[in-house]
């Protein structure tokens, strides 16, 4: 209807902001079809994980099952951090396309290819940090440099893994995962 005012309300905030219809915070497309494509490798990341982690549940790796299986549990914060974001902006958050997983038959090879997958991530939010700043978009920009950091941290920890297992062997590593 028009003339009537929206009310936007701030989380966590006592402002409140008053805009006429017609004025609502709209997103750039280029920006809002960047944030869709980290969805699509968050998506991807949590089956990708979560498959890993299961097969080394019933192998009986535990330790390595609670790794992984936390790992996804994070991307799924990152996807639903997305999926706020991109409607916040407007746009319409794509959550029916997945990348090709890779699963890997053998522990050192799922860790090559969940190295692989954060390596695609963190390429691609700096990719998308670079064009939400050239489109003045900050408040994009600060949430996906917040994801990157912990993306940085799951590569940390995967190169570990592979560290490990070319220093002690990949039985003596696997030893270590029962429990
Ligand atoms: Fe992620
Ligand atoms: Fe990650």
């Amino acid at each position: 209807m028009p003339g009537i005012l929206h009310l936007l309300e701030i989380t966590g905030s006592r402002h409140t902001i008053i805009l006429p219809e017609g004025e609502r915070m709209k997103g750039n497309e280029q920006v809002i079809n960047q944030l869709n494509a980290r969805l699509a490798e968050e998506l991807t990341a949590i089956n990708q994980y979560f498959v890993h982690a299961e097969m080394c549940e019933n192998w009986g790796y535990k330790r390595l099952h609670d790794m992984i299986f936390k790992r996804s549990i994070q991307e799924m914060k990152h996807a639903e951090k997305l999926i706020a974001r991109i409607l916040f902006l407007e746009g319409v958050p794509i959550v029916s396309k997945l990348n090709k997983l890779q699963i890997g038959s053998k522990i050192p090879e799922m860790h090559t290819n969940d190295q692989a997958a954060e390596l695609a991530a963190i390429r691609g939010y700096n990719e998308s940090i670079r064009l939400a700043t050239e489109a003045g978009d900050n408040g994009t920009r600060e949430l996906l440099n917040s994801i990157l950091k912990e993306e940085e941290e799951h590569i940390d920890l995967i190169e570990a893994q592979i560290d490990q297992i070319g220093q002690m062997g990949v039985q003596n590593y696997l030893v270590e995962q029962i429990d």
